[in-house]
């Protein structure tokens, strides 16, 4: 298939369209056959369960073009456990893991022109998402519901690429113990939008959110988990209940325990502890792995040894590792990939 027109190496973060989505309906309690369809046009009700009360879940998955030319996905088996997961705690009829993955399949075949190259640092960016479509005005769920992928080719998630970021501890909580912190709800992000522009007004990179209980430990950013490396090479992670299961971080843990030989645990982190570690990165599907260099905590300045002009050498194998076993240049372990075409 002849690939789209498209300057790979320059994309940003950002939504170009393609020729295919996916759509399926839910309706009188079953979700319909679905298919693809070229119309990125979506006609809701002016009162819709989505409008109104924000009834909507996502996901987030790439799909990468193998050294060897194939085209495939990372892990979208568990982005469908993810999203099961989400439905449920938003009251939206579940759409079945199996039929997740299949149409993951049949959306990057059918826009395989827009998978970028091979060695070009760019993928196809996948949004999978759940939405209430009929009237709703009194607070409750929806009765009918849309499922979508659409995709989109995209570089880096963060401008300048592997350039280590600068946080601040923010003041906004993102989310409540026993809250929605743990799924992937739009809800969680239009909620941490005004602390991004924020953040960004006063300079600065990402918001690193602490647990909204106590203030003293660490959870995620908007968009990304945290992972840390101790000053004698072990890796870190945070345990909260109020995260996002990141797929990205369950899979690094892994290859620093597999691959690497390294010591890795998922625990709680004190906002305290932060100091002493001797590197960090935020870990996600879109911020695969950016290294950060400096969190500012109301003045107070955690500089990590790592530096502000290359990521730290923990995190480079991790990034390196990963990003060869999505790339086919590394053995994956069993599951891991799914071939496409
Ligand atoms: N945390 C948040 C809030 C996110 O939006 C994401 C992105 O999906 C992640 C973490 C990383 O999760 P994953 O590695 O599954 O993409
Ligand atoms: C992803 O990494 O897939 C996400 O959904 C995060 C978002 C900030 C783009």
């Amino acid at each position: 298939m002849e690939k789209k027109n498209i300057d790979w190496g320059s994309l940003g973060f950002g939504y170009i369209k393609t020729d295919y989505r996916y759509v399926a309906n839910y309706k009188n309690g079953a979700w319909d056959e679905g298919g693809l369809t070229t119309d990125d046009m979506v006609t809701i009700s002016e009162c819709a369960g989505v409008l109104q009360y924000a009834q909507t879940v996502f996901e987030g998955l790439k799909a990468y073009t193998t050294e060897d030319g194939r085209i495939v996905t990372f892990r979208p088996d568990l982005n469908g456990e993810r999203l099961e997961n989400s439905a449920r705690r938003l009251e939206i009829p579940v759409f079945p893991k199996e039929r997740f993955v299949d149409a993951v399949v049949e959306v990057v075949k059918a826009n395989s022109a827009f998978v970028p190259p091979y060695g070009s640092g760019a993928s196809l960016y996948l949004r999978p998402y759940l939405f209430g479509t009929d009237p709703v005005i009194g607070v409750k769920p929806a009765t009918e519901y849309q499922f979508r992928i659409l995709t989109t080719p995209v570089g880096p998630y963060f401008k300048g690429g592997i350039k280590p970021l600068t946080l601040r501890v923010c003041d906004f909580d993102r989310a409540a113990p026993r809250g929605t912190g743990h799924i992937k709800a739009g809800l969680n992000y239009a909620m941490s939008l005004h602390a991004i522009v924020d953040a960004h007004n006063q300079g600065y990179d990402e918001n690193m959110y602490l647990d909204a209980a106590t203030r003293t430990k660490v959870e995620e950013t908007g968009g990304a988990n945290f992972l840390f490396v101790t000053k004698d090479g072990k890796v870190v992670t945070p345990k909260s209940d109020s995260i996002l299961p990141s797929i990205t971080r369950r899979s690094l843990i892994y290859v620093a325990q597999h691959y690497l030989g390294l010591e890795a645990e998922e625990r709680e982190i004190t906002l305290e502890e932060v100091k002493d570690f001797a590197e960090c990165g935020l870990c996600g599907t879109a911020a695969v792995i950016s290294p950060v260099g400096k969190i500012v905590d109301h003045g107070k300045e955690i500089c990590f040894p790592s530096g502000m002009t290359d990521m730290g050498p923990i995190t480079k194998k991790l990034y390196e590792t990963l990003t060869g076993i999505q790339s086919g240049r590394i053995e994956a372990p069993e599951g891991w990939i799914k071939e496409i075409c």
